[in-house]
């Protein structure tokens, strides 16, 4: 038998994406654009730009994919695409072109919720030693999403918690911009709070403590904007900027801790501990979780960033795992879900 090709695509932010894996999950290709330096002026993601951007970028990258992985369109058993959650526009654009090449090949088509794929991705082929079993725990911090959830089977999420208000990666970003960086803030104000001290400003741990592992940030954000607020315009010293990026990132990093023992305390059967989301790639963050994983008797797998960010390879590789758990493929008519929980 030729092996069963699945080509992935993801549109559903502003990472334009596409990758072909095998049938065992080896990936054969994996392309990713951003559209950081389209938003960077805007200071975020505008909708329309990505809309336009990922369908700039599509057929190219995919005939570029197709290429690097040795194989032809027909070639393609599956084709698999995220239809939600995310900015409608994008998805039309990714999910459109799967059916369209889905419909012109013969190849089945999937409609990839964007969390699933997050959330199996620690399974693929190569990032541990085992893959997870399940059920384990997942927490996903992005720019767009901050949640813990239990990964009980493929097709099985219960979420245990989620944000109240701000995203993870959102407050960083917010941050940054008092702080006067520049977007995505998330790295810019990791290395800026490598040179702080974080003992400085004693700022609100949110939810520290309380029951549950929601989560809770726009006080901490608050907090912050007042800091910068009470010093003349125009003059934030590098040093205070400094100490206040590491206060923060210390609030953060203790607040997150203490969320997810409480969620470990919940899901007492949970395998491992997974990470993911480009808030994940915080050595800080990073390093704490880790600490509260095993203090609780458990490993922390933490794909590599270019799989804990968006990218194809996740999407392609739910499709593999919805297959194999006899899940069929889904119909042309599918429709693209901006709010898909
Ligand atoms: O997963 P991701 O690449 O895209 C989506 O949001 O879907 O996450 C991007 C978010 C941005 O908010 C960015 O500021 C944040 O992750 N981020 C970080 C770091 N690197 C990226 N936040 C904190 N520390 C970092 N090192
Ligand atoms: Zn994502």
């Amino acid at each position: 038998d030729p092996p069963a090709m699945m080509l992935g695509i993801e549109s559903s932010c502003d990472e334009t994406a596409c990758a072909v894996l095998d049938g065992e999950g080896r990936v054969r290709a994996e392309i990713v654009a951003s559209q950081i330096a389209d938003h960077a002026p805007f200071g975020g993601v505008v909708p329309e730009i990505a809309a336009r951007a990922h369908l700039a970028a599509l057929a190219p990258m995919v005939r570029a994919a197709l290429a690097e992985a040795g194989i032809a369109a027909r070639d393609l058993s599956g084709i698999a695409a995220t239809v939600g959650p995310g900015l409608i526009g994008g998805l039309i654009v990714g999910a459109g072109f799967a059916k369209g090449m889905a419909l012109a090949t013969g190849a089945a088509f999937y409609a990839i919720n964007h969390l699933e794929a997050h959330a199996l991705t620690a399974r693929l082929p190569g990032i541990a030693a085992r893959a997870p079993d399940f059920p384990y725990l997942l927490l996903l911090v992005s720019g767009g999403h901050t949640a813990l959830i239990a990964v009980e089977a493929v097709g099985r999420y219960r979420r245990l918690g989620t944000t109240l208000d701000d995203a993870a990666g959102e407050v960083f970003d917010k941050v940054a911009k008092l702080l006067g960086l520049g977007y995505p803030g998330g790295p810019a104000l990791e290395a800026l709070a490598a040179e702080g001290d974080p003992a400085r400003f004693t700022l609100p741990r949110p939810l520290l403590g309380r029951a549950g592992c929601d989560f809770s940030f726009s006080g901490l954000k608050t907090a912050v904007a007042q800091i910068v607020s009470r010093l003349p315009p125009g003059s934030l010293p590098r040093g205070m900027a400094a100490d206040i990026a590491a206060s923060f990132q210390a609030a953060v990093v203790e607040a997150m801790a203490d969320r997810l023992s409480h969620a470990l305390a919940m899901m007492p059967d949970a395998t491992c501990v997974v990470v993911a989301g480009g808030v994940a790639s915080n050595r800080a963050i990073r390093g704490r979780l880790e600490a509260t994983a095993t203090a609780g008797g458990l490993t922390l797998i933490a794909p590599p960033l270019r799989l804990c960010t968006d990218n194809a390879t996740m999407v392609a590789w739910a499709a593999i795992e919805r297959r194999r758990a006899g899940y069929s493929s889904d119909d042309l008519a599918a429709h693209c879900r901006p709010r898909w929980p």
